[in-house]
């Protein structure tokens, strides 16, 4: 059980919070490419509690600034894009996309104030379909070669959605191995053949036994959790020891928690998701991921056609929740998942985050051993936001562009393998399939 005032410590993001602050350090996903394609490039998203305006000028850069006009307070939402960057609608007054006031329409000709006024701005920039801002102080960190990153455009897809909750609780379902036995069982298997697109669908790697029967099977993995200099590696352990079979076989699923808030999990032998967990405030925050692929260019529009119906635009909020009760449906409960609440996963991950509240009281719960992911992770956030309390440099960010250009991974997996020596068997397996990736390196810890 966890303290109020660690709770309160760990969750609270505004700025000026010990959390806040060590969440700043990093790029922070502010919205998808996508929501800038229509004919007025400009959105408004509110991030760690910040209320911001992200566009594109007219010649195409990208500005991130503060909502409110640095002039009497007016909401920028409404600003025109013209002259080469935003202007305030309420005294005409322009800025660049970099904050500088390039104009002060009805001050004296010649007046020298418009070189002494700034709109609070923010280093931005684009990365495969997700749009990125950094709100710390100084200088931004250099981006780490993720896979999802280092990956051409063509290899990935990218995605959000709305949770009304906090982001700590958010991360936590991604980093606790043991719910996908219950929370996303199918009593029924699907084709895998049909899974494209679809989490958790597909048949686990080197096998043809589908990921759901598996996870529905063998509902005790034994959870391994590793620190990295990212975050952290998990490992679940399933020995395929039912009826009829002699446990020399075990599934093994390998994910990670790539720091601050992000899981980094398989989806097929082919793909693997990158999700990240921004506050909007303290009670919400979107989910961003990347569908990255090691093999092929992804078929994007099929992507965005699954997940698209799912959500209201232009906010990405589900269509499911909890004011429909998520589409819960008893008959659907007995007779296809556990959950009742369709095959949608996000759906069940939506269901239990929150419903765990707004945040999540902590000082309530009861972790046991299979919830060491959690455990471990909060200890390395703790960790994290004393670190830059003290004014150090945390976890996972550095300012050496060719240090984070060298990242390679992580490797995420899900497969069936020899249970004697599985870390070599999928270590040599990992090490050819990323071999033969057209873009993929092999990670310092798989050679
Ligand atoms: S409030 Fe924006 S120009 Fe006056
Ligand atoms: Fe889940």
């Amino acid at each position: 059980m966890m303290r109020e005032q660690d709770n309160i410590r760990l969750t609270r993001t505004g700025s000026g919070t010990p959390a806040g602050e060590w969440m700043r350090r990093y790029w922070q996903p502010v919205a998808l490419a996508e929501e800038l394609d229509g004919e007025r490039p400009l959105v408004t998203p509110r991030v760690l509690g910040q209320d911001l305006v992200l566009f594109r000028d007219e010649e195409g850069h990208l500005g991130l600034v503060d909502r409110g006009c640095p002039h009497r307070g007016a909401d920028l939402a409404l600003a025109r894009l013209e002259d080469g960057g935003l202007r305030c609608v309420f005294h005409g007054w322009l800025f660049a996309a970099g904050g500088r006031c390039l104009e002060m329409p009805a001050e004296p000709e010649g007046s020298l104030f418009p070189s002494k006024v700034r709109l609070g701005s923010y280093p931005v920039q684009e990365r495969n379909g997700i749009v990125w801002g950094y709100l710390g102080p100084g200088e931004p960190p250099a981006f780490p070669a993720l896979d999802c990153f280092a990956a051409p455009e063509a290899y990935t897809f990218a995605w959000k959605g709305h949770l009304d909750c906090n982001w700590l609780q958010a991360l936590e379902v991604g980093i606790d191995p043991a719910h996908a036995s219950y929370l996303h069982r199918f009593f029924v298997d699907e084709d895998p053949e049909e899974s494209y697109g679809k989490q958790f669908r597909a048949a686990s790697q080197g096998t043809e036994l589908p990921m759901t029967k598996i996870l529905r099977e063998y509902p005790r993995p034994r959870i391994d959790v590793q620190r990295t200099d990212y975050g952290m590696r998990l490992t679940a352990l399933r020995r395929l020891d039912g009826p009829g079979l002699d446990g020399s076989h075990t599934h093994v699923r390998v994910t990670h928690q790539v720091f601050p808030h992000a899981f980094h999990i398989p989806m097929s032998a082919d793909m693997a998701i990158t999700q990240w967990h921004v506050p909007i405030d303290d009670t919400s925050c979107y989910w961003y991921a990347v569908f990255t692929s090691l093999t092929g260019e992804v078929d994007q529009a099929e992507m965005r056609r699954q997940r698209v119906a799912a959500v209201t635009l232009p906010d990405y909020r589900p269509v499911f929740h909890r004011g429909n009760n998520y589409g819960y449906d008893p008959r659907e409960q007995r007779d296809l998942t556990y959950t009742g609440l369709g095959t949608d996963i996000n759906v069940h991950d939506q269901w239990a985050v929150e419903g765990q509240g707004a945040i999540q009281d902590r000082t309530r719960e009861h972790l046991g051993s299979s919830d060491r992911g959690i455990t471990t992770y909060r200890k390395l956030l703790a960790e994290a936001i004393g670190t830059v309390e003290r004014g150090e440099t945390p976890r996972f960010v550095t300012a050496d562009e060719e240090e984070a250009a060298a990242f390679r991974g992580p490797v995420a997996l899900d497969g069936v393998g020899p249970s004697e020596d599985w870390e070599a068997h999928w270590d040599k397996v990992t090490t050819e399939r990323r071999s033969a990736s057209p873009w993929a390196g092999v990670p310092q810890a798989a050679r």
